[in-house]
């Protein structure tokens, strides 16, 4: 019945846009305006709306109507203003991301999408957009939720995928110990550690969360670093859960959690830089100053990596074609916090910086 219902819905939303002859739409978007100093938050951002003209559907472009947003924290990463992989995002444009949606009109024969399709395209924090039909990829919605294609089966799983086994080189027995172990990257990094049969300590910043990785993830052991605020605290916890010392460790959040990883490396461990989101509000711009302990590196011959998803773009399909199974058969699970309402967009984004989400962070209209 439930199907049924969303069929015709969908239908009605259909006839919205075919029958009515439109020649232009009304389309908000969300504006980065106000460069951050600390914390990023709804003003830093203008809400406008644009008239979007279908006369601009030239060949090779397709409407796209957005329903999910990605929310991320390299989203933040781009508002510094000192150099990173990449320029920052420019003042005055619409906040870019990635987003999942519908096409509702298609100006391109020769491709194989159609209207109505799902696609997963970067045309960020807008109602609508076109863009260019070869830089969407097709969804089905068959196989798996759409939103996956976000989190469990999108950018945040390529970089926990490609960056766990290609810069960790997990071997069985091996202790793992993952930052920011409940988040988009975490949750997968934990999960594909345990299939290779390491042993897995995950830290997160409440109960809650500690509680969803060792009843629904599988990790061995989990450390809310809340209770642990000081690198000493840390690292005499990290001893006890660690017995054998550190093998992979997985930063996702980088400050004194990593710093007190150093004290309690094996010979030859692997440390993977893939985040350092506690630096993110502030830190970029004026770096905290830390101890410093890379002579633990020397002594344990240690090595350090960072690792960036989109150098694994043209792997993606390999990614799929291991971790879709994965997700389908449920041994590898997924949480995404959902918020609804385009309005709510970069107070979604402050959130991860709260650590308000479990799992990959969502916006849907
Ligand atoms: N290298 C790459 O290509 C790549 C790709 C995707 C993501 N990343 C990085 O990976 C990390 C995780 O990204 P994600 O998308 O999976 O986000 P996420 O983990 O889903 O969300 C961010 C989480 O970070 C934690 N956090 C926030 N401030 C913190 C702090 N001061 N100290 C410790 N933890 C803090 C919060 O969880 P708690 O409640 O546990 O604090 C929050 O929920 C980020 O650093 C991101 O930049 C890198």
């Amino acid at each position: 019945m439930q199907k049924v219902l969303l069929n015709w819905l969908y239908k009605i939303k259909q006839l919205d846009y075919n029958q009515t002859n439109m020649t232009e739409l009304k389309n908000k978007q969300w504006i980065y305006s106000k460069r951050p100093e600390k914390l990023v938050d709804d003003s830093h951002y203008t809400l406008i709306e644009k008239t979007l003209k279908l006369s601009d559907l030239k060949p090779g472009l397709a409407l796209i109507k957005s329903e999910y947003f990605s929310i991320d924290p390299y989203m933040r990463i781009q508002q510094s203003g000192k150099e990173t992989w990449e320029e920052p995002h420019p003042l005055n444009t619409v906040q870019g991301g990635a987003v999942i949606g519908q096409i509702v009109e298609i100006n391109d024969p020769e491709s194989d999408l159609k209207k109505g399709d799902w696609v997963l395209s970067y045309t960020g924090w807008q109602e609508f957009a076109i863009t260019e039909t070869n830089s969407l990829r097709k969804l089905n919605p068959k196989e798996v939720p759409v939103s996956t294609a976000l989190g469990i089966l999108g950018m945040p799983a390529r970089i926990a995928y490609f960056g766990l086994i290609e810069a960790g080189k997990p071997k069985k027995d091996e202790t793992v110990v993952v930052s920011g172990a409940s988040g988009a990257v975490g949750q997968v990094v934990v999960q594909i550690a345990k299939i290779k049969g390491c042993r897995v300590i995950g830290i997160a910043g409440s109960d809650e969360k500690t509680t969803f990785l060792k009843d629904t993830l599988g990790v061995d052991e989990t450390i809310n670093y809340k209770k642990y605020p000081s690198i000493r605290q840390m690292k005499n916890k990290l001893s006890k859960v660690c017995p054998e010392g550190v093998d992979i460790y997985f930063d996702n959040v980088g400050g004194y959690i990593t710093d007190a990883i150093f004290e309690v490396i094996n010979v030859h461990a692997r440390i993977i830089i893939c985040g350092q989101i506690s630096q993110y509000s502030g830190g970029l711009d004026n770096p905290e100053l830390g101890p410093r302990f890379l002579h633990k590196m020397l002594y344990k011959r240690a090595t350090i990596q960072g690792v960036l998803s989109r150098d694994y773009n043209y792997r993606m399909d390999e990614m799929l074609k291991e971790m879709t199974p994965w997700v389908k058969d449920k041994s590898i699970k997924y949480k995404e916090t959902i918020v609804e309402g385009f309005e709510n967009l970069p107070k979604a984004l402050n959130m991860l910086f709260y650590g308000e989400n479990m799992g990959k962070l969502i916006v849907k209209v």
